[in-house]
């Protein structure tokens, strides 16, 4: 956490991060309860190790930092490391990365302006680390990490694996000794965790888990039914080989596989081009990484950077950020939005989620927020919900420090000051001209499943307001090119342009035209279902409320919301001047072979958007929907699907692949 804290603060904070690590810990390994991600857990170890490495003073020999990993079981010969096996120290940010390159510049006495060392950056597998020791070019013995200086005699099982040569491809008097990573590829391990549940046995938590518990059998049949598999990394001593590079060339003339993706780094820039670019297609590697490996790649540089602790300073994991991370809720503000609807958000501190950073979350509403249990000063899990989304999910109530504030949701509404009602969960501004909803109101207005009207975005309709050129959205259509062309950054051309874009936009379809008008809980799908059932504006302006609630998939809240939204005079007012400057185009009923279908989609599918599958279904007379229900007809799941899919099974609702709903289209 970037905050710089005082010494007693640090002292209580690591005090408090040491004593949660264990607890989850306990709740995993001894109750078997997941208490809270890996990753969020990482992310708290990580903030203990940054606190502790400020505050050395404080590091005691039970800190979960201070763990030497591994033990030997029973069952297993000791083997001793020559070289001792090292572990690496983790970046988690492209800061932290640079920092790690300036200190080895400095220590190898390079100074600005000249380039760091070359590096060399390779795929961090997430399995186990093993040594091979090969006498006269035989595999003569293979030994786990253990605790980094002897480890357990696995030759047996290490046997097993394939990708292991038991005869080098070259004849090497003498010993070497090759080391790499034992794993498992993603659709074995799915495989064989459903046969163990299946059996009744053990399921493992990661592919990582699973190799090292295959590898670990006594019983080196059961290893072999595994189908392990090697990726070599490093050859330990000297062979001339002066360059990592050079090494891995070596390792794959001697018979190893070797990590395709690796390859020489001019500097940072190149090693964050790669990052990203392995983050992307991470999903689809046959094998599960956790991050790049990047170090020095001449091998004397390295030796020279020398070990601190127990990793060497020549090289760091570069690991992929988290889809989970811990931080803290700073403050708790309030936003209205175009319905008026009060929605607290969570200012967190900076944290990288997913790739990118986040400061913002939605905590939705009051009754999530009690829900929760959330105080102001609280650190918290913040996931991305729908890989999106910034969501906070968890509340470490063991981190408090006695200081946290209890939010409250204001009484008055934070931009106009009047008085704000709660309806259910929700708070709203009561006051209709709020100009903080109007403002929200105009951008829905133009956006995309609305209006759509190009270039004129919250920026320059913030302009408009401002300046007064426009009241309501209705204005927007009387804009001239003299009204915008003053504006900042606005040209005549582009004056002209928007003009343009704003009146080719004038005639609009009915389920739009809903969609713009904004209502409380009317989006997508309720727009086409209210066009669908009556057909014109006339005949929804109009409807009883009775009428209104008839229409599958609307219940009461969004009936009452449609109904009173045209019985408000101001509203009406609104739509009488919105008609006068814009055509609604008649409604034809969709008609289409997908006409009366229901469809939800869960998952990424690879070759299309999510927008586009939707428009698809709705060319082809079919609904879309957010949620599964039992009038679903089909789920659509793309890739890593998420709990509509279960639902779906749960409720016997028929799931498509991708390709099965390509067919169908
Ligand atoms: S180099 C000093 N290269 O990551 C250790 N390690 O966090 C040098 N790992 O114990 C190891 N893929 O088990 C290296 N391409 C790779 C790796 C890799 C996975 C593991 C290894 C090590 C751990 C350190």
């Amino acid at each position: 956490m970037p905050k710089t804290l005082s010494k007693s603060e640090a002292k209580d904070r690591i005090g408090k991060l040491k004593k949660a690590i264990n607890r989850y810990r306990y709740d995993y390994h001894v109750l078997d309860k997941e208490t809270i991600s890996p990753e969020a857990l990482d992310s708290l170890k990580h903030e203990l190790k940054t606190l502790e490495d400020e505050f050395p003073e404080f590091v005691s020999p039970d800190s979960p930092t201070q763990r030497v990993e591994g033990k030997v079981l029973k069952g297993f010969k000791k083997a001793e490391h020559k070289v001792p096996m090292l572990s690496l120290e983790d970046t988690f940010s492209e800061e932290e990365f640079l920092d790690w390159e300036k200190r080895i510049k400095k220590l190898l006495n390079i100074n600005p302006p000249a380039g760091g060392p070359e590096l060399f950056g390779e795929l961090k597998f997430d399995g186990l680390a093993v040594s091979l020791l090969y006498k006269n070019g035989v595999l003569e013995r293979a030994a786990t990490r253990g605790n980094g200086r002897i480890g357990e005699d696995v030759t047996q099982n290490i046997k097993t694996i394939e990708s292991v040569p038991l005869r080098l491809e070259r004849d090497i008097e003498g010993e070497i000794e090759v080391r790499g990573e034992v794993i498992i590829t993603k659709k074995n391990f799915e495989k064989i965790n459903n046969e163990q549940k299946k059996k009744g046995g053990q399921v493992y938590a990661n592919p990582r888990n699973l190799a090292a518990g295959s590898l670990r059998q006594l019983d080196t049949k059961m290893t072999a039914s595994r189908r392990l598999d090697f990726h070599a990394y490093d050859i330990v001593g000297d062979f001339s080989q002066n360059l990592h590079s050079k090494e891995h060339d070596m390792l794959r003339a001697l018979g190893f596989k070797t990590d395709k993706e690796a390859h020489v780094m001019k500097d940072a820039k190149d090693v964050f081009k790669f990052k990203e670019k392995i983050e992307k297609s991470r999903e689809k590697l046959d094998y599960e990484i956790d991050g790049l490996v990047v170090q020095v790649n001449d091998d004397e540089l390295f030796k020279r950077l020398g070990v601190a602790g127990k990793a060497p300073r020549g090289a760091v994991a570069f690991k992929f950020s988290p889809k989970e991370a811990a931080t803290k809720v700073l403050d708790i503000l309030v936003q209205v939005g175009r319905t008026g609807k009060l929605t607290p958000i969570a200012v967190l501190d900076p944290v990288q989620v997913g790739g990118v950073t986040v400061s913002r979350a939605s905590l939705h509403n009051e009754d999530e927020i009690r829900r929760l249990g959330l105080k102001i000063g609280d650190t918290v899990i913040v996931g991305r919900a729908g890989d999106v989304i910034p969501d906070v999910k968890k509340v470490l109530t063991e981190l408090r420090e006695g200081n946290e504030k209890e939010f409250h949701m204001p009484r008055r509404c934070p931009v106009c000051g009047e008085p704000a009602v709660k309806d259910g969960p929700l708070t709203f501004c009561t006051n209709k001209k709020c100009p903080a909803r109007h403002r929200e109101n105009l951008y829905h207005f133009v956006s995309k499943g609305a209006f759509d009207v190009d270039g004129l975005g919250p920026k320059i309709i913030d302009a408009l307001l401002d300046q007064g050129f426009i009241q309501d959205a209705a204005d927007i259509f009387d804009l001239k090119e003299g009204d915008l062309a003053p504006l900042e950054r606005f040209g005549e051309k582009s004056a002209a342009n928007l003009v343009k874009a704003v009146k080719d936009k004038s005639k609009i379809s009915l389920p739009r035209f809903l969609i713009a008008l904004g209502i409380l809980h009317v989006g997508e799908e309720t727009s086409s279902d209210l066009a669908d059932y009556f057909g014109s504006l006339e005949k929804i302006e109009k409807a009883s409320f009775e009428e209104v609630n008839e229409i599958p998939n609307v219940g009461n809240v969004v009936a009452k919301s449609i109904y009173e939204w045209f019985r408000d005079a101001y509203n009406k007012r609104y739509l009488e001047k919105l008609l006068k400057r814009v055509s609604i185009e008649k409604y034809r009923q969709p008609s289409g072979k997908l006409k009366g279908k229901t469809f939800v989609l869960t998952g990424s599918l690879s070759s299309l958007s999510r927008e586009e599958a939707k428009s698809r279904v709705r060319a082809l007379g079919g609904k879309t929907s957010e949620s599964v229900s039992k009038e679903t007809d089909y789920v659509v799941a793309g890739e890593e699907p998420g709990s509509k899919f279960e639902k779906a099974q749960k409720l016997g609702v028929k799931i498509l692949s991708e390709a099965e709903f390509i067919k169908m289209l």
